[in-house]
């Protein structure tokens, strides 16, 4: 089972609750988030990693407190000190939303974009031929729908292999003949992973876009918990314990 958490941040949430999780995090993590110049990035951040380690720490049995996430030379997170931890974790965030997938299992990329305008120059910038010849058979609202949806699988694919802009998105792409089937099936000469990739496509509420990645065959589990306040009551319970 993959378990998928979604929180809208509406408000600032107190600082009293920023403070007390921030020093739960590893320093290197502290400071990283500190850096931020936008408190609404610092703190999508920092729900994310709340999320991540209490559904860790549910999944492993062990307290919250004594879990440390970690940054490797991408950017990917990863759980410190659990060497026979066999599974994986993901983060994205776009305006308020943020979402953290987890598996027990094999590798996961996440990502949540919110649904705007995109220019059709910008999408050549992450589509292959194929794609881009598929989506000029789009018009309007059909176009934007298939760009967000296309652009989400490609990242959270990116996500599950950890490498981040290492890889160019038009080196590699989803078989169209396939696709217009509803079949989501990546084409990749390069992939690091031998096995199947799996995806999974959501549009959730607001105009929010959610792609799902992974390399195992089960199935995935949703909680959304919309309209995060700033009561600090209340959003400690919903992002330590509902989850
Ligand atoms: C980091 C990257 C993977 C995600 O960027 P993004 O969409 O701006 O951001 P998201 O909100 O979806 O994800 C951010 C989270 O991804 C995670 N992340 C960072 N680098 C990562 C990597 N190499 N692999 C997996 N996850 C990564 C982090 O946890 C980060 O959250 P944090 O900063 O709070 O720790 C991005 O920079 C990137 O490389 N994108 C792919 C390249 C591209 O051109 N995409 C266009 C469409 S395919």
């Amino acid at each position: 089972m993959i378990d998928v958490v979604v929180v809208q941040r509406r408000n600032r949430l107190s600082s009293t609750w920023v403070k007390e999780q921030l020093a739960l995090l590893a320093k290197e993590e502290q400071s990283r988030l500190l850096m931020y110049r936008r408190w609404q990035d610092q703190q999508s951040s920092l729900i994310g990693r709340v999320l991540a380690k209490t559904k860790l720490s549910q999944l492993l049995n062990v307290p919250r407190e004594s879990l440390q996430i970690s940054k490797d030379e991408h950017g990917r997170l990863y759980l410190e000190n659990h060497p026979f931890w066999g599974g994986d974790f993901n983060l994205s965030h776009s305006s308020d939303l943020i979402a953290c997938a987890i598996t027990k299992n094999g590798r996961v990329g996440i990502d949540v974009e919110y649904i705007k305008y995109l220019d059709f120059d910008l999408a050549r910038q992450f589509l292959n031929e194929d794609e881009i010849q598929y989506a000029k058979k789009k018009h309007d609202d059909m176009l934007i729908s298939f760009l967000y949806k296309i652009w989400t699988l490609k990242e959270a694919y990116l996500k599950a292999l950890g490498i981040g802009l290492l890889r160019d998105p038009r080196s590699f792409g989803f078989d169209m003949k396939l696709w217009s089937e509803g079949i989501l099936k990546i084409r990749d000469d390069k992939s690091l992973f031998k096995e199947e990739m799996f995806f999974h496509t959501l549009v959730l509420h607001g105009g929010y876009q959610l792609a799902l990645c992974t390399n195992a065959a089960t199935p995935v589990n949703i909680s959304t918990f919309m309209n995060i306040s700033n009561s600090t009551r209340q959003t400690s319970q919903i992002l330590t314990q509902f989850c």
